[in-house]
């Protein structure tokens, strides 16, 4: 990659009228990402040295977004919405500043790649003054045209200002630009808003560049890629595309999908090579899982780490801060939040781990409940190593069983339990000898 100095300016202050919301469209989400969050991460990828993020008036939100995956972005606000030039220049402090290459994002394009601009960034080099990313559209309705003359790219027309003839070009702007530093302040100063309507279009910094003898140039990229949200079908599209990259990805770094298209990942799922993952997974944000293991059909996974060689379902929850061990098992109907599970431990069949430890080769018996919660308070369940824990047992927190301890099946255990220890919380039971054969006769008898 290039050594040129780039500050990347995403812009994101659109509140998209057409997704129906009362979330500014940039916060709905992509692989459970908001979308300006993806923006930012790419622009990150692709090495800007600096960040600038344009907002609508007082989208304290939309910033805190962008700030949670590049915390050293620097925040402005679009007081008036005038334009894609004017956008730009509410940064104009970040413009001012002694940079290579500028290049503009939209905060509402989330599939974009850091390859794609680190193409961008390559023209820039090469001695381009602007560079404009555009593709071939399938029906370019709404884009701007990118226009050639011999061979070089003479303006960008806006549908609205378009005449017939140029509306019948197919190659569009995608919005992503690049300017070169030492002319962006001018060439964006320079732009009216004499046109259709009435707002200062960054896309007519190519003609004021060609006017002052500037190079403009086109990098081409795939239609896909540039596919932005306004409205829910958009959203939803975007998240199909880029689930399909990510089951690719999966792929070809060695994880076994069986059914590809019926798994879901996050933006930022990690899992090794030599997982095998059944078909219809779910994973939301924050899964790690190490090689070996596997994630057996219908499970739902968030915020959860799963070490090698563990097995997890079918139809397992994990939920925010489960710690799966090594080799552990973690089977059918079994919720586990806020707990580890450390290495042999097996919980198989129908319970709630929640606050808790369970100890390396301790099993957990079918429908057993860790009572961790009391309507106020949350509390911790610590179980040793080797332990056992019968069946139906409803585990009262704040509780500790020591290791090697068996709890009886059916008991409410309240009070901590010592090692090796066997604990039984449960009424006894008695026999009535006979007593069934003798309720038998009389229920007979009174019905004649
Ligand atoms: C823009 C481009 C068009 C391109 C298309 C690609 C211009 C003039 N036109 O058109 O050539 O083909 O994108 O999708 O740039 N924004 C602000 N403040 C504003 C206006 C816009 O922040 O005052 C932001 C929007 O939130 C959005 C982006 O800039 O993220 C683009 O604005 P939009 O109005 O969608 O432009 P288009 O008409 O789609
Ligand atoms: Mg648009």
């Amino acid at each position: 990659m290039t050594n040129r100095s780039c500050l990347m300016i995403v812009l994101a202050a659109g509140e998209g009228t057409r997704m129906k919301s009362a979330t500014p469209k940039v916060l709905h989400e992509v692989a459970g990402r908001p979308i300006v969050a993806h923006v930012v991460a790419t622009a990150v990828a692709a090495g800007a040295d600096r960040l600038a993020l344009v907002v609508g008036p007082g989208r304290q939100d939309v910033a805190k977004a962008a700030l949670a995956v590049a915390p050293h972005a620097r925040v402005f606000e679009q007081t008036e919405r005038l334009g894609t030039a004017h956008a730009v220049l509410s940064a104009r402090a970040a413009l001012a500043e002694a940079v290579d290459d500028v290049i503009v994002l939209y905060g509402d394009t989330p599939l974009v790649t850091p390859e794609t601009l680190a193409r961008v960034r390559t023209e820039m080099s090469a001695g381009s003054d602007v560079v404009v990313l555009g593709f071939e559209a399938a029906n370019p309705t709404g884009y701007g045209r990118l226009l050639i003359q011999n061979g070089e790219l003479a303006a960008i027309r806006e549908e609205r200002d378009a005449s017939e003839a140029e509306r019948r070009v197919t190659l569009c702007n995608s919005g992503i630009m690049g300017f070169a530093g030492k002319h962006v302040l001018a060439l964006l100063d320079a732009i009216g808003n004499q046109n259709a309507k009435g707002e200062y279009y960054l896309t007519d910094a190519v003609e004021v560049a060609r006017g002052r003898g500037l190079r403009a140039t086109v990098v081409e990229g795939s239609e896909q890629e540039f596919l932005g949200v306004n409205d829910r079908a958009q959203l939803a599209a975007c998240e199909a595309t880029y689930q399909r990259r990510y089951r690719h990805a999966m792929l070809a770094a060695g994880v076994t999908l069986q059914a590809p298209e019926t798994v879901f990942f996050a933006a930022d799922t990690l899992i090794a090579a030599d997982v095998v993952i059944e078909p219809n997974v779910v994973f939301g944000p924050g899964v790690t899982v190490e090689t070996g293991a596997r994630i057996r059909a219908f499970s739902h996974l968030e915020g959860a780490r799963v070490a090698e060689g563990a097995i997890i379902g079918p139809y397992a929850r994990l939920r925010p801060g489960a710690d799966i061990g090594k080799a552990a098992h973690i089977g059918n109907f079994v919720e586990i939040k806020n707990a580890t599970i450390e290495d042999g431990a097996k919980a198989n069949h129908l319970s709630y781990i929640g606050d808790a430890r369970v100890g390396s080769r301790s099993n957990i018996g079918a429908g057993t409940i860790t009572c961790n919660y009391d309507g106020f308070g949350k509390y911790h369940t610590d179980i040793g190593a080797g332990a056992f824990i019968g069946s139906n047992s409803s585990l009262v927190a704040p509780l500790t069983i020591a290791d090697g301890a068996y709890i009886g099946s059916g008991s409410v255990i309240t009070d901590d339990v010592p090692a090796d220890a066997l604990a039984i919380g449960r009424g006894r039971q008695t026999i009535k000898a006979g007593w069934a054969a003798t309720f038998r006769t009389r229920m007979k008898a009174m019905k004649k």
